[in-house]
Order: C-alpha cells, then sequence, then structure tokens
C-alpha cells in the first residue's frame, strides 16, 4: 500500500533543501559579486579614520622569501596617518574646554604637509578654522591642497627648531596671539604634534592593536620611519608589551641623526659638518620623516627600537618606481624607505619573517619633487639595482 503521508513529508522535506541550497547559492554568487568587503554606513568624514586595510607586497615577499605586508596608512580620508593624530588632539581639546565647534576657533599646527591636511579636513569637518605654518619649500601639491581646504597657510623659510621663525614656533606664537588678545572670544590651540602625547597614545590604542589582529597575533619585525615618532613609539609599546620578541626597526633617511641615536647613541650626521649642509633642515628629498632633535613623542618609543636602517635617497627613489612597476603601489617617499629598510631586514635575518611597514602616504602628494626624480628612472629596476649587497635567500 502507497504510503501518501510519507511521501508528502519526504517531498516536503527535498523541496525546503532544494529552496535552501538555493538561497545558499545565491548569496555566494553575492558574495562573488562584491570585489571588497563593504564597509558599513557610517556618518561624517571623521568616522571613517582608522581601521585602514593591511596588503601583501607580493613582489617583495617573491624576492626574499619573507612575508612582507604593508598597512595602507594612506587609505585614511586625507590620506595618511596623521588623520588619527589630528582627530584624537581635536577631541582632546573639546574634552578639555579648549576647543569649541563653530566658535571661530582655530588650530593651528606646524607640518610640512600630511598633519596639516588631516586639521584642514578635520577642521572643516567639525566646525573649526586651520592655521597651518610650514616651510616654503613643501611640495607644491601639499600647498595647493592646503589652499583648496580652506586652511590658512602661513609658509616661512626653513630654519632651525631654535629660530623663532621655524614652523612649529611660527605656530606655537600664532596660537598665543589670539589667546591673549581680548578683543576677541575666539580660542585657539597649538597641536604640537612632535610633543604632544596624544600623538603616540593614538597609535598605542589604535593603529597597534589594529596591526596586532590584522597579523593575527603573528609578526616577527615592525618597521617606520619617525617624523614626530608617534607612530613608531605607539605601535611598539603596544607590539612589544604582546610579544617582547618583536623586532622594531627605525627605517632612518639620509641626513637624519635619528639612526645614529638609535644604533650608537649619538645624535649626529655627517651633513652637520661644517659647510656641507645645504638646508636647514634633513638634507633629503624624503618627506615627513628624518630629524636631528629628539621630541617628546620619539622619546617614548626610543626604548622599544631594537635598530635603524639608514636608507639614502636614490634607494628610496628606486623602490618607490620598483613598487609601482611591479606591485601597483603608488606610494610616498617615506613609504618606499621603508620598503628599502624591510627587504635588508629580510636578507639579514633570512627567510620567513612575517614583516610589517606602514604605507603612510600617496605617490600624489609628491609629484613635484620625490616623483619628479623616481618618475625619470627605467622601468626595469631590480632589488640588486636598490639594494647592491644582497644575496639571494
Ligand atoms: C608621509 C609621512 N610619513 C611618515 C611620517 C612619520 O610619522 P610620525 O610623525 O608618526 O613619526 C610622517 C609624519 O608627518 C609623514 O608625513
Amino acid at each position: 500500500m502507497i504510503n501518501w503521508k510519507l511521501i508528502l513529508r519526504s517531498s516536503a522535506a527535498i523541496v525546503s533543501a532544494l529552496i535552501i541550497l538555493q538561497r545558499i547559492h545565491e548569496q555566494l554568487n553575492n558574495n562573488k559579486k562584491r570585489l571588497t568587503t563593504l564597509s558599513p554606513r557610517s556618518r561624517g568624514v571623521e568616522s571613517l579614520i582608522g581601521n585602514t586595510p593591511m596588503i601583501e607586497i607580493k613582489s617583495l615577499s617573491k624576492l626574499t622569501g619573507c612575508k612582507i605586508y604593508a598597512k595602507l596608512e594612506l587609505m585614511n580620508p586625507a590620506g595618511s596617518a596623521k588623520d588619527r593624530v589630528a582627530l584624537s588632539i581635536i577631541r582632546a581639546n573639546e574634552k578639555l574646554g579648549k576647543l569649541k565647534p563653530n566658535h571661530g576657533d582655530v588650530i593651528f599646527e606646524g607640518t610640512s604637509g600630511s598633519t596639516g591636511i588631516s586639521f584642514a579636513v578635520l577642521a572643516n569637518a567639525l566646525g573649526y578654522k586651520a592655521h597651518i605654518c610650514l616651510p616654503d619649500d613643501t611640495s607644491p601639491e601639499k600647498m595647493q591642497l592646503l589652499k583648496s581646504l580652506g586652511a590658512e597657510l602661513e609658509p616661512v623659510k626653513p630654519a632651525s627648531i631654535v629660530d623663532p621663525n621655524q614652523y612649529t614656533n611660527a605656530a606655537r606664537y600664532g596660537a598665543q596671539k589670539i589667546n591673549e588678545d581680548s578683543s576677541n572670544n575666539k580660542n585657539a590651540i597649538f597641536a604640537d604634534q612632535f610633543e604632544n602625547d596624544f600623538n603616540w597614545r593614538i597609535h598605542y590604542s589604535s593603529t597597534g592593536p589594529e596591526i596586532w589582529e590584522q597579523m593575527e597575533e603573528n609578526l616577527d619585525v615592525f618597521i617606520n620611519g619617525s617624523g614626530t615618532g608617534g607612530t613608531i613609539a605607539g605601535v611598539s609599546k603596544y607590539l612589544k608589551e604582546k610579544n617582547d620578541r618583536i623586532k622594531i626597526v627605525l627605517a632612518d633617511p639620509q641626513g637624519s641623526g635619528l639612526a645614529n641615536r638609535v644604533n650608537y647613541g649619538v645624535m649626529y650626521d655627517s651633513v652637520e659638518r661644517e659647510g656641507t649642509r645645504r638646508r636647514h633642515q634633513v638634507d633629503t628629498l624624503v618627506e615627513g620623516i628624518g630629524l636631528n632633535r629628539l621630541t617628546w613623542n620619539f622619546q617614548q618609543g626610543e626604548h622599544n627600537i631594537d635598530e635603524a636602517i639608514r636608507v639614502r635617497d636614490e634607494q628610496a627613489l628606486k623602490m618607490a618606481k620598483f613598487l609601482c612597476i611591479n606591485d601597483g603601489l603608488f606610494w610616498g617617499s617615506s613609504s618606499a624607505i621603508n620598503c628599502v629598510a624591510a627587504v635588508k631586514t629580510a636578507f639579514k635575518y633570512g627567510p620567513g619573517q612575517k614583516i610589517v611597514i606602514i604605507a603612510c602616504d600617496s605617490g600624489a602628494r609628491h609629484l613635484s619633487k620625490f616623483w619628479k626624480d623616481a618618475a625619470e628612472l627605467p622601468n626595469d629596476i631590480t632589488l640588486q639595482d636598490i639594494i647592491e649587497d644582497i644575496k639571494s635567500p
């Protein structure tokens, strides 16, 4: 006798299973159509800061036998790691009652570019005015960008930090003048990225943990240059607390005294010799990193830096071109310096290591200076051309 009940139940089960399979299939197809993970909806440009992607640099991994990764800080909304610092300084000053939005308050900063751009964007977004003092030989595209963003610009002659007209001192003085002027009720702050404690702390509380999580708690070396020192100080402290065997390497441009400070305890560069320095700053094409003085932020991380690698401009230029041609990565000069140091570290300590560098900004910020020279280089540069003494892994 035919068991209709059983047949009906089995058919219903089969139909349900088919429907579920079809749904799964549709879901998989939908996911396949997406090029990348879709970010959730958020509010305001400031909500896009941080949680930057991490990618493997395929060419460098292949040629070194290591895994070399870059944390793409250039994907922050104003284009660099400085977005984190600028937002953190603004929020801290709002809490302290030193900044009130939509009240004519002014944020002064002395910066050769990236931090000024971050402040200019966030000042617009959060109800402030940005006043940026910077060396007058800063790349024209950075100046143009700041101008387009509506920031007040005060270009000054490159000078030593002891000079009252040095760009950091000019910014401090500008803020002071507004605060002392009783004819208005505007407030001004001097952001002071080099000495401001919120700088390294935001990298300790955000950039460091992101790297740790993205690397699934498994990395051997972290490499970065130092401008203010905030990134390397904050990230190194976080990573060393998680695993003190992680090596921290400073990538330093020519003309900077920081590499000698880390390796030999002396802040001295050969261009300091009388009559050999071409300008009053670090003598390099590279913008954003390298210094001949110790800042508060650098000092907060100095004890965690295991070694420093000196990179010549010529090597940085070749690396920038190499990454562009071989990986489609069009990066700025400090990112290129970090990659030269990563390759040197890979060959020094051997294959199998996991190395993380920061890609701080895009090549587009450097078109008229660094990339003007890099663009002239041939497309067929090899790693051997960049680092003359490398051996195969
Ligand atoms: C392009 C670029 N890379 C790297 C850095 C260095 O970052 P930090 O100031 O945290 O040392 C800076 C700093 O301004 C920068 O502008």
